[in-house]
């Protein structure tokens, strides 16, 4: 059972098969094996669970025994703990009003299908060209030129490796290159605001940009959003994309913004802020902020339930 939970870890699945099969002549039942493929997902991930789960499945087929007990097993993602992620419905922050469902969410069963995704074989077809948002036009763009880097953990602290993250922001003005972005406020010809790139070994990322200026959205009259960098973060499958905002430390909108101050738990909202990282900062080039994103457990990042804003 112990070669079975390595082989199931380490993704060997032709030996996996192998395994499985042969434990059906010593006894092991169906039930066990599913057993420590569920134990296998806490230290290997989820993903590779099911990609486990898919394989045992197989190896059952195969010999005519069926595979019922692989057939119910896909493992369930973790929810997480009360109050460390903003709600649906937040009254403060005005559109949530509109947009959060009035119904009780119906249970869908999960399937193989959420386990698998553009990054399940890597993400070799992102280039690296994109992770410098000062260098995508012509020109250089106006603004406070900054560092923004850290690393995706789990809840161990252990690095997530080749994991893609994505990110958009306004320019040093406060402006989008969006059609429904109205605020008087310059564009910038050389900057997008958009950047993405692929975690190493070791989780880290770096990103080479300008700092984001405030801008109003509305929400109140005279509401002001702290500036902000939007965060996608995608692992290999599907139901793995989670979507997030950072902040800067000292920043006194953060106080009265109703979309950072939607995550109840005061800790999970500091997750939110990158701190000024000394370190990070190049003599005569760019400041450094440092900012860990943490998959979750007790320190989970929060995550929004929409991408506005
Ligand atoms: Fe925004």
């Amino acid at each position: 059972m112990l070669t079975i939970a390595m082989l199931a870890a380490l993704g060997h699945h032709d030996e996996l098969k192998l395994h499985i099969r042969a434990t059906q002549n010593t006894g092991v039942t169906q039930d066990e094996v599913k057993e420590i493929l569920l134990k296998a997902a806490v230290y290997a991930g989820v993903p590779t669970a099911n990609a486990a789960f898919k394989h045992a499945l197989k190896a059952y087929s195969a010999d005519g025994e069926g595979g019922h007990a692989m057939t119910e097993s896909s493992v369930p993602y973790r929810h997480e703990r009360a109050g460390t992620h903003p709600p649906y419905l937040h009254a403060a922050y005005g559109s949530t009003v509109k947009r959060a469902p009035s119904r009780a969410p119906l249970p869908l069963a999960q399937t193989l299908s959420e386990t698998t995704g553009p990054g399940a074989n890597g993400w070799s077809w992102v280039g690296a060209e994109m992770a410098d948002l000062t260098r995508q036009h012509k020109g250089t763009p106006i603004g406070e030129r900054m560092i923004v880097a850290g690393r995706v953990l789990d809840e161990d602290g252990r690095p997530v490796p080749n994991t893609l993250l994505e990110i958009w922001q306004c320019n040093a003005a406060g402006r989008y290159i969006h059609p429904n972005d109205h605020h008087d406020a310059p564009l910038d010809p050389n900057f997008t605001g958009a950047g993405r790139m692929v975690c190493n070994e070791r989780g880290a990322y770096r990103f080479l940009t300008v700092k984001p200026g405030a801008y109003p959205w509305r929400n109140t009259k005279n509401a002001w959003r702290p500036a902000h960098i939007h965060f996608s973060v995608f692992g290999p499958a599907f139901a793995t994309r989670l979507i997030t905002q950072m902040y800067f430390p000292g920043d006194p909108l953060l106080a009265i913004d109703p979309i950072f101050q939607s995550t109840p738990d005061a800790d999970a909202r500091a997750s939110l802020v990158a701190a000024y990282d000394p370190e990070l900062s190049e003599p005569e080039w760019a400041l450094g902020y440092r900012w860990d994103i943490v998959l979750r457990g007790r320190a989970a990042t929060p995550v929004q339930t929409d991408a506005e804003h």
